[in-house]
């Protein structure tokens, strides 16, 4: 069996228990979706949106790039962001970053690597130069790397907060931005309340933009 071949089996599989459990649950879902949450998480396999919450299809609109970031000119992003808020109408968005991060990791090395990611990962690099002192204060690599995991959700959620989409519909209804942290080595998700609002104190270009 070839691997697409063993995919398709397991798709068949997978489809006919749900509907033996929730029978109509695809034609159901096939009128709309109304996602409650808009995900923005890293692509690494080991954090898949829907299933670390234990949520089905049609709960979660998932936008994932490596290291979870939301950059200002990614036109990717901001397409997803405007179409969860104005079409879907989504009140939750959640940015989820994880522990053992590839590209935050990358973006703590010295001697960056002249492959296409380095684009990509310079936006974890200027953070991690942005906020040294804090991660200079760790007491080892392991810690370091654990630290900017954090301070890279908390970051993005400022972006978010501070984002002209999400500027706007804050003007006419509530949308709450919630930075999350993922555990790999033991499956665990964490709220970074204290680090997203410990950024907002420190820094004053932190604290525009909503909640
Ligand atoms: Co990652």
């Amino acid at each position: 069996m070839t691997a697409i071949e063993e995919l398709l089996r397991n798709n068949v599989k997978w489809r006919n228990e749900k509907e033996r459990v929730q029978p109509g649950f695809f034609s159901a879902l096939a009128k709309q979706q109304r996602p409650r949450f808009l995900w923005i998480g890293c692509s690494d396999s080991r954090v898949p949106a829907n299933e670390i919450v234990d949520l089905p299809p049609g709960e979660v609109f998932v936008h994932r790039n490596i290291a979870n970031l939301v950059v200002h000119s990614d036109l990717n992003c901001l397409s997803v962001l405007d179409y969860a808020l104005n079409t879907l109408e989504i009140s939750e968005v959640i940015v989820c970053g994880h522990y053992g991060c590839g590209g935050i990791a990358a973006g703590l090395r010295d001697d960056p690597s002249q492959s296409l990611v380095e684009h990509w990962v310079r936006h974890v690099r200027d953070i991690s130069k942005f906020y040294r002192e804090e991660l200079d204060s760790q007491p080892c690599e392991v810690t370091r790397a654990r630290r900017l995991c954090e301070i890279n959700v908390a970051v993005q959620v400022v972006h978010l907060r501070q984002n002209p989409i999400m500027a706007d519909i804050t003007r006419r209804r509530e949308v709450r931005v919630h930075g999350l942290i993922y555990d790999v080595a033991d499956g665990l998700l964490h709220n970074l309340t204290h680090t997203v609002e410990g950024l907002r104190a420190r820094d004053p270009s932190c604290r525009i933009g909503g909640k």
